[in-house]
């Protein structure tokens, strides 16, 4: 009788043997300036992880982020301490990874994955990703269909968003992005978010987290947070590491929400790392790989083959300026943009959502007839509404002057109490259209 033999498929692990480097070799640096290590002796592709060893101390793992002529450019991920010329080189083979698992729920990450608040972050059946991976294949993504319920009546009444819409919050500094997204993340139907503060001051990020997201968001989110004293590609980092997380439960078919805050503070730190390496300054001091790792960035959220990603990705506007190169960059990837304005702000409207500004590139396709019609008759009445509010304020309008400004002014004090909304006032998608107001 002949035993049987368990199958083991060796072609496989020809191939894996034969595309394995078995030599790695090690090399030295040569040379660092700034936060630039140049090393020699290394053959290791851009994005791969290094070990810079220094004796008596723990190494400083960088990354190889571009060459010249026959020196190789690394950039810490971490402090640049007591390295010297000489120290050797060890390349890891890969890129960077991120464990991923259910055990990061609730959980506080630094830009490298590290868990922030001290506890041990680890589980038996946590798998590895790649931080860096591409978008879906466009074929392979499911159509945007259904509804995603903020909880924020603005939007879902007049910027209806669907699941795997990924939308440009955009909004001068101070005026409440941060406190509308935490709504979003506290109230919206998403089984995970998925929270990346990037760049931002150690302050605000306590501040998001124990105060706009509270203890009831923090339990189904994972936050990634790497402010603006981390090394710059530690911040670049931070994005993509939120990414590959919120990817990881939409691959397992959950709605997954990605809050990014703030996109602006994305570029500025890739600037840092291109003007770093040499790279010459473009469109107002921004780099050309800004412009090339942002849709890199953006275009990983948004409907996957199973599972979705709707994704909030906000983007700093100084001085009302929607015209400056990152605004624009962003806007013309996305799906539609939210913009949030001071005056609104000022006169302490909340959420100040300019909604004849703001637009959602995928709602006519999402609500029904009626809600549509409501909706863009409402805007239409607010447009006219503003168009004559200086006359009216100074009680210079005669009603029944114009039918449509009169319609206007009827309508107008509920469609502001509808617009605004407490921070801590829920309202579900259906809620928000029964409540919508009757233009008459
Ligand atoms: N929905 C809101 N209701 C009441 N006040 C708000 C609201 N949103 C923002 N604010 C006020 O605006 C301030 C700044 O908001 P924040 O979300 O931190 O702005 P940003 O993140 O844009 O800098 C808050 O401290 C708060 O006083
Ligand atoms: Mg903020």
């Amino acid at each position: 009788m002949q035993a049987s033999l368990p199958q083991i498929d060796l072609e496989r692990w020809r191939r894996r043997v034969r595309a394995a480097r078995l030599l790695r070799p090690t090399g030295q640096v040569v040379r660092v300036i700034g936060l630039t290590v140049e090393a020699r002796g290394i053959a290791a592709r851009i994005g791969e992880i290094c070990d810079i060893h220094v004796p008596g101390e723990a190494p400083v793992v960088a990354e190889v982020v571009g060459f010249r002529e026959d020196v190789t450019l690394l950039m810490p991920l971490g402090e640049l301490r007591g390295i010297y010329p000489g120290c050797s080189v060890v390349p890891r083979g890969r890129g960077l990874m991120v464990a991923v698992g259910d055990h990061l729920l609730g959980r506080v990450l630094d830009g490298l994955g590290r868990p922030m608040d001290g506890r041990e972050l680890s589980s038996p059946d946590q798998s590895y990703v790649p931080v860096d991976s591409s978008p879906p294949s466009p074929l392979s993504r499911q159509r945007i269909a259904q509804v995603f319920s903020t909880g924020v009546r603005a939007i879902d009444a007049f910027l209806t968003c669907g699941r795997g819409q990924r939308l440009g919050i955009f909004a001068g500094s101070g005026v409440g992005k941060s406190t509308l997204l935490g709504m979003v993340a506290r109230y919206s139907s998403a089984d995970v978010n998925v929270i990346a503060l990037v760049g931002e001051r150690g302050r605000e990020v306590r501040d998001f987290i124990e105060g706009d997201l509270g203890p009831g968001g923090l339990a189904r989110s994972v936050v990634v947070a790497a402010t603006s004293d981390r090394p710059a590609l530690v911040r670049v980092k931070a994005a993509f590491l939120a990414s590959a997380i919120a990817e990881y439960f939409r691959d397992r078919g959950k709605d997954v929400l990605l809050l990014m805050d703030s996109v602006t503070r994305f570029a500025m730190a890739q600037r840092e790392v291109g003007l770093a390496i040499g790279e010459p300054p473009a469109t107002r001091g921004y780099t050309p790989s800004v412009f090339a790792l942002l849709p890199r960035l953006l275009e990983r959220s948004g409907m996957g083959a199973v599972g979705s990603i709707t994704a909030f990705y906000t983007v700093l506007v100084e001085g009302d300026d929607l015209n400056e190169p990152i605004t624009d960059a962003v806007r013309g990837i996305l799906d539609g943009h939210i913009v949030l304005t001071r005056e609104l702000a000022a006169r302490n409207h909340y959420p100040a959502i300019d909604v004849l500004q703001s637009v959602s590139r995928v709602m006519p396709e999402l609500v029904s007839a009626e809600h549509l019609a409501r909706a863009s008759r409402l805007r239409d009445l607010l447009a006219a509404y503003r168009q004559a509010e200086d006359l009216i304020n100074i009680g210079a309008y005669v009603a029944g002057s114009n039918p449509r400004v009169d319609a206007a002014v009827r309508v107008y004090p509920d469609l502001m109490r509808f617009l605004r909304q407490d921070m801590h006032e829920h309202s579900s998608f259906e809620e928000a259209v029964k409540a919508l107001p009757d233009p008459g």
